[in-house]
């Protein structure tokens, strides 16, 4: 008979197969007792809470005067705001009681970032470099990002009507291409789109002006194999380097309506810093601007144009497929493998997607490792400054 031992070492695991490493929460107790507060600090925070006090009952007359960085995020810079406020709050203490407020935390906080207990690194340079490692972040929705999502779905509604996810099983494909064609053009030229860009990333702690962001693109998925090609088609597994995106590229990608598992995108971590053979050597982005891109409006059976494919069978038994609601956006780097799901869902997938590069990264070469990539060309004249939509070309 097999031993409990040998069936738990020869059976594989099922548990926490993605995570790849748990950190247990200090318990307060033992923090508290690790950095107990000194004798000095404890004799400040009394002397400061007293003469607080005697302002507010009258008894001290010097005008009380709270000011601060707010929460902080820079240690040095906090240390260095607080001396200079220190010796001021000297100076003044004749009329002044000066209090410097400081959040590490901000609990009532649900969008954006949580503070510096919560979320020590996660500012836009870290979630960046978090990116280029290879990780994929989703978030939750945020006010702007629904709005994007309304503003997207009501273009959506205008050009396909009320049941836009529904409108592929009514329509000749040759009046959906047509359709889908002037509605992907509007969503990328519309004013709206680009301010609504902006705002996601002043949203998302993104400094303006050392974002830029290219293109935004709306997608559109049919299901059943409707449409395919040129204006639906149905990337296959690659990377955006492939398609001569700059690696320092953090795409940035949201669906229009809840996302299933049937009609999603999919990711392929196994192959993060595994290099696969592909035909990106012939790849020229000039070339597909002139020629590829003008050629979507005529491929609806089968696209023929020269796309970067993967040259190698892709074990896409471990693929991840992305499961969320609208206007959750997911962030991931020029240099994941990703495609797109055959959509199989019975409704047709709307979502829409820009990307950005910022302007420290492209001065220091940082981005996802270049593994495999040889197209040519390159898509950076695309890129305008987040902050006055400046091309990046003129800067
Ligand atoms: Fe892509």
């Amino acid at each position: 008979m097999e031993s409990k031992a040998n069936v738990s070492e020869s059976r594989p695991s099922t548990a926490d197969v993605r995570i790849r490493s748990l950190d247990p929460l200090v318990p307060p107790a033992q923090l508290v007792s690790t950095y107990p507060l000194t004798d000095a600090a404890a004799a400040t925070v009394v002397s400061g809470r007293e003469q607080v006090e005697k302002v507010l009952a009258g008894e001290d007359d010097r005008l009380l005067v709270v000011v601060g960085p707010c929460s902080i995020h820079d240690l040095d810079g906090a240390r260095e705001y607080a001396s200079k406020l220190a010796a001021l709050s000297h100076a003044l203490s004749e009329g002044l009681l000066v209090v410097m407020r400081v959040y590490f935390e901000k609990p009532r906080t649900t969008v954006g970032w949580k503070g510096l207990i919560n979320d020590p690194h996660l500012d836009d340079s870290q979630r960046r470099q978090h990116l280029f490692d290879g990780d994929l972040l989703v978030y939750h929705s945020t006010p702007v990002s629904k709005e994007f999502c309304n503003h997207a779905q009501q273009l959506i509604q205008e050009a396909f009507g009320n049941d836009p996810q529904n409108a592929q099983h009514t329509m000749k494909v040759e009046d959906f291409v047509s359709v889908a064609a002037s509605l992907k053009s509007k969503f990328t030229n519309d004013d709206k789109t680009k301010k609504l860009i902006q705002n996601l990333l002043t949203e998302y702690s993104c400094d303006l002006e050392k974002t830029y962001f290219d293109v935004p693109r709306l997608r559109i998925v049919t299901s059943g194999g409707y449409l395919s090609a040129g204006v639906g088609y149905t990337y296959k597994a690659h990377r955006d380097t492939w398609y001569s995106s700059p690696p320092s590229q953090i795409n940035w990608w949201m669906s229009v309506y809840p996302l299933k598992t049937e009609q999603s995108l999919e990711f392929y971590p196994e192959y993060w810093d595994t290099p696969i053979k592909n035909s990106s050597a012939d790849f020229d982005y000039q070339e597909w601007c002139q020629t590829g891109r003008p050629q979507a409006l005529k491929q609806i059976s089968k696209d023929t144009r020269k796309h970067p494919l993967p040259l190698e069978e892709i074990d896409t038994k471990k693929g991840l497929r992305v499961v969320m609601s609208e206007a959750q956006p997911i962030l991931f780097s020029a240099g994941n493998l990703h495609g797109t799901v055959p959509n199989s869902s019975g409704f047709t997938r709307f979502s829409f997607d820009f990307r950005t590069v910022n302007k420290d990264d492209l001065a220091s070469n940082n981005g996802s490792p270049n593994i495999d990539c040889q197209s040519k060309g390159t898509t950076i004249d695309d890129f305008i400054l987040a902050s006055d939509f400046t091309p990046l070309q003129e800067i």
